[in-house]
């Protein structure tokens, strides 16, 4: 009797740490946080359409090469590059904090180890929001 208590308990046990290691990933990104330099900044131009063409212009400039003209991926230079260059048309992840984190600092550091370009020092911060704006009005 107490033994096969014991084992009623011990699979409750395990099916509940099961299942709390299996949900977690599901309802949380598996991305990682902004630092605290970037985490919670909002962008200060929302969707404003001006902010979208300056954005647009700025991505045909300096991202297109790498994202593609339409932001999806597939520019020139893509086939050479490993990792390839994030697809910005399909799923973006949903923090502005994110996205502005990553155009200013890049993507050489862990866990991406990529050619994503540093924009901190390039562009200004407004240049930078300007292009979350665009990025973010990309049909997704
Ligand atoms: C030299 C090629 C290259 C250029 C130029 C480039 N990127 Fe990237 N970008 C990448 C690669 C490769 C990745 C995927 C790996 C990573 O996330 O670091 C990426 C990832 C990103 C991400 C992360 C997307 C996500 O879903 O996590 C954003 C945002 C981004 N780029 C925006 C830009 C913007 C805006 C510009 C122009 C100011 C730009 N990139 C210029 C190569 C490039």
């Amino acid at each position: 009797m107490k033994r096969s208590l014991f084992v009623i308990f011990t699979v409750l046990v395990l099916s509940t740490v099961l299942l709390a290691a299996c949900g977690g990933g599901t309802t949380t990104s598996s991305e990682p946080e902004p630092p605290a330099e970037y985490a919670g900044k909002s962008n200060p131009f929302g969707n404003q359409a001006d902010a979208v063409a300056a954005g647009e212009a700025l991505f045909a400039e300096r991202c297109a090469s790498c994202h593609g003209p339409e932001g999806a991926g597939d520019g020139a230079a893509a086939a050479s590059l490993d990792p390839k260059p994030a697809d910005l048309s399909v799923k973006l992840p949903e923090g502005d904090d994110f996205l502005f984190w990553r155009i200013m600092d890049g993507g050489a550091m862990e866990p991406w180890n990529s050619s994503m370009p540093a924009h901190k020092g390039i562009l200004t911060e407004d240049q930078v929001w300007q292009l979350v704006s665009y990025i973010r009005s990309l049909p997704q």
